[in-house]
């Protein structure tokens, strides 16, 4: 693992006003000096964004929606939500190309649209990239890989903006998660791809099946910057555990 380290809370479509209070048990972690420096990034579902962003008012713990609309401002599109929503309600980020999404039909196309819509509106992109199953098994996980980041991130040139979330498709809520090996050379493989398109590091994170057990062995993972962490983290107790384990 990098020193830069990023710890995101994906709590999908989970939580209503009863989880807000345990969050006061992160907040107070927080203020630890040991694990301050972490950058913690929370995605509640739309309907909590707005008590997450008062609740960490205080805090340097940032809020982020976990999907939007093309549309930049305002538009007839029944249950959307867009960029502007977001940014106005208090989020710094929004995570686009998520395989739950891509599989409700986000093509490239569509989360092409919608980066360049968020970039456009100053949020910051958790970009989410991985393989399925079936591509691993035909060997065509980096052919994905390349043609995800290239559709994906068409004409966009704010890679600062940009932290990349690889998550292959097959460790998503399975509890599988790939050997650190395959993915030091799948990560180092989405660098190659980076490395012709910017000077700047990117920042790569890991998604996928990450909780309080296996932490201690995905936190060597080299050349990592963090993990994207969806059902461990809607239980801050188990949350704080993988804090406290990937700092220590
Ligand atoms: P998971 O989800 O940790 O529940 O596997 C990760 C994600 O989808 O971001």
């Amino acid at each position: 693992m990098t020193n830069n380290i990023y710890l995101v809370a994906n709590w999908k479509m989970y939580g209503g006003p009863s989880n807000l209070k345990s969050l006061n048990k992160v907040i107070n972690l927080r203020k630890l000096k040991k694990y301050r420096k972490a950058n913690i990034i929370y995605f509640p579902p739309f309907t909590l964004i707005s008590n997450l962003v008062s609740k960490f008012k205080k805090t340097n713990i940032s809020v982020g929606g976990q999907n939007c609309h093309y549309q930049e401002n305002y538009g007839s599109f029944t249950g959307s939500i867009s960029p502007k929503m977001l940014k106005d309600l208090g989020c710094k980020y929004v995570i686009l190309g998520h395989s739950e999404n891509r599989i409700l039909g986000d093509t490239d196309e569509i989360i092409n649209k919608k980066i360049q819509s968020a970039l456009n509106k100053k949020l910051k992109i958790i970009f989410c990239i991985g393989e399925t199953l079936s591509e691993k098994k035909s060997k065509l996980t980096f052919s994905v890989l390349k043609r995800q980041i290239n559709k994906g991130l068409k004409r966009i040139k704010n890679f600062q903006k940009i932290i990349i979330a690889y998550e292959p498709v097959w460790s998503i809520g399975t509890g599988i998660i790939p050997k650190n090996k395959e993915l030091e050379t799948n990560v180092g493989k989405i660098r190659n791809i980076f490395s012709k398109k910017t000077k700047k590091k990117m920042l790569i994170l890991y998604g996928g099946s990450v909780n309080s057990k296996n932490i201690s062995i995905l936190k060597n993972i080299s050349g990592i910057d963090g993990f994207l962490i969806g059902s461990a983290s809607q239980n801050s107790k188990k949350f704080i555990d993988i804090i406290k384990k990937t700092i220590n």
